[in-house]
């Protein structure tokens, strides 16, 4: 059963390449775009550590169950789902799981794809030089004229997601493979020369305060909200991306030590993109609560202002376009899996489809930011279609996606079944603390969270 399922959309050749796999897409936009403007618009330090408590206590224990079940499944998270399900005597509508995935994965793809038309179009402005001694109003302006062109948004919108199917569909293995090992790596260090130049800036020491010393009296039942979304989004967890990945393990590798690699890194890159960006934020004395145009009003100012800034800039926003697109895949690859399953469609044209479904979804997201900036579509709610969007998959679905797959694991599945899959003895304190969170905190967090943002308690 379990054990001689084989995946038919093959698997990775080591367990090395699932770990770069799974990085590749968990570090992304929301590593180097999101988690600081989050934290700069949710006053600093409280959230960064309510933000790492989740990380630690709900994405850890959560993202070990999802590649438990995706490689036990052997199949789309729908599939995954409803075999494993089956197996433990369970009813197989726990597919309906994972079609929660599949949607949040459409919602969350139409606006990442918006954003990562951003980072494109800020490497052509790289690429024409000009950040070259640019000032924060100028680089200010240079994002306001960008979101505010509904025809800037909407072309390089398209060209993100051109770029993405190209790639899912050509079969993302060997790409994949390449983008990790080298590229990410190169993202990484381009990031640390920044965090040395925000050393020499004068900002620095407010910026390390404001990060992490905590001033828990700012903390609001939102901002937790959005701490907990954001560590579900940053981790890819909660919509069976990391699912599907695990669907492709082969059985011999440790779920938990590849899990550990993955939330590490993940969690080292956006804790170094803040350190890049924060301290410019307080040298020239911008907003921190600028909100989703952060990175791209700040960093532009550090790559005119320094040595060798034309060719860091570029790579920094080549790189960063190629992390939004290996995280892209991750949010595609679950519908694009269970299509091919489930048709007799080819992979190239079930990624088309889809694609272009989440396109026109974008284009909503997109104008959203300008042409359609007044228009409000949950009543009460003041936020435009793109804020909507975000709110509801990153902050609803995904810890109701996460709080599911944590009772499937821990409450539904046999002990047996888990133990074999994970790897540990059942007495081991690994299992123990495994057990412990998925049963336990990581639910209630979740439950509490949402309760608090409901204004319940
Ligand atoms: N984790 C990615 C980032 O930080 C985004 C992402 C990729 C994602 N796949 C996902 C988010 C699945 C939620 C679910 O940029």
């Amino acid at each position: 059963m379990a054990e001689s399922r084989q995946s038919i959309h093959g698997e990775w050749s080591s367990g090395m390449v699932f770990v770069l796999a799974a990085t590749g897409s968990a570090v992304g936009l929301g590593n180097i775009w999101r988690f600081p403007y989050l934290v700069g618009e949710n006053g600093g330090g409280a959230f960064v550590i309510v933000y790492l408590a989740c990380i630690l206590l709900v994405g850890l224990p959560i993202m070990m169950a999802e590649v438990m079940i995706g490689r036990r499944g052997k199949r789309s998270p729908i599939n995954a789902l409803k075999t494993v399900a089956r197996e433990e005597g369970l009813s197989s509508q726990w597919k309906l799981l994972g079609w929660l995935g599949v949607l949040a994965g459409f919602l969350i793809l139409s606006f990442y794809s918006v954003v990562g038309g951003w980072a494109l179009y800020y490497a052509l402005q790289a690429l024409l030089n000009n950040f070259s001694g640019i000032e924060p109003t100028a680089a200010s302006g240079m994002f306001g004229s960008l979101v505010g062109s509904p025809s800037l948004v909407l072309l390089w919108h398209t060209l993100f997601m051109i770029i993405l199917v190209v790639i899912v569909a050509a079969g993302v293995r060997k790409g994949l493979q390449r983008a990790v090992t080298i590229l990410m790596p190169l993202l990484f260090m381009i990031l640390l020369v920044m965090v040395v130049y925000g050393m020499t800036t004068g900002g620095f020491g407010t910026a390390l305060g404001f990060m992490f010393s905590p001033n828990f009296g700012d903390l609001t039942g939102a901002s937790v909200l959005a701490a907990l979304g954001q560590a579900f989004f940053t981790l890819s967890l909660g919509m069976g991306a990391i699912m599907v990945y695990g669907a492709y393990l082969p059985r011999t590798e440790s779920i938990p030590v590849a899990t550990g690699w993955i939330v590490g890194m993940d969690t080292l890159t956006a804790i170094i993109a803040g350190l890049a960006i924060f301290p410019v934020v307080f040298a020239v004395g911008m907003e921190p609560g600028a909100g989703p145009g952060l990175v791209f009003e700040t960093l532009p100012v550090v790559f005119g202002g320094i040595p060798f800034g034309f060719i860091l800039g570029l790579l920094f926003f080549v790189l960063l376009t190629v992390a939004a697109v290996t995280s892209g895949i991750s949010l595609l690859e679950p519908a694009v899996a269970y299509v091919t399953e489930a048709t007799a469609m080819s992979r190239a044209g079930a990624t088309s489809a889809i694609a272009a479904a989440i396109w026109l979804l974008g284009i909503a997201a997109g104008l959203s930011l300008n042409a359609w900036a007044d228009i409000r579509i949950i009543p009460g709610m003041d936020e435009n279609i793109f804020g909507v969007l975000e709110f509801i998959s990153n902050d609803i679905m995904l810890p109701l996606g996460g709080l599911l797959i944590a009772l499937f694991a821990a409450w539904f599945m046999r002990l047996e079944s888990v133990t074999d899959e994970l790897g540990l003895d059942v007495a081991s304190t690994g299992f123990r603390v495994w057990l412990l969170t998925t049963r336990f905190v990581a639910p209630a967090a979740v439950i509490l969270v949402f309760l608090n943002a409901l204004g319940l308690f």
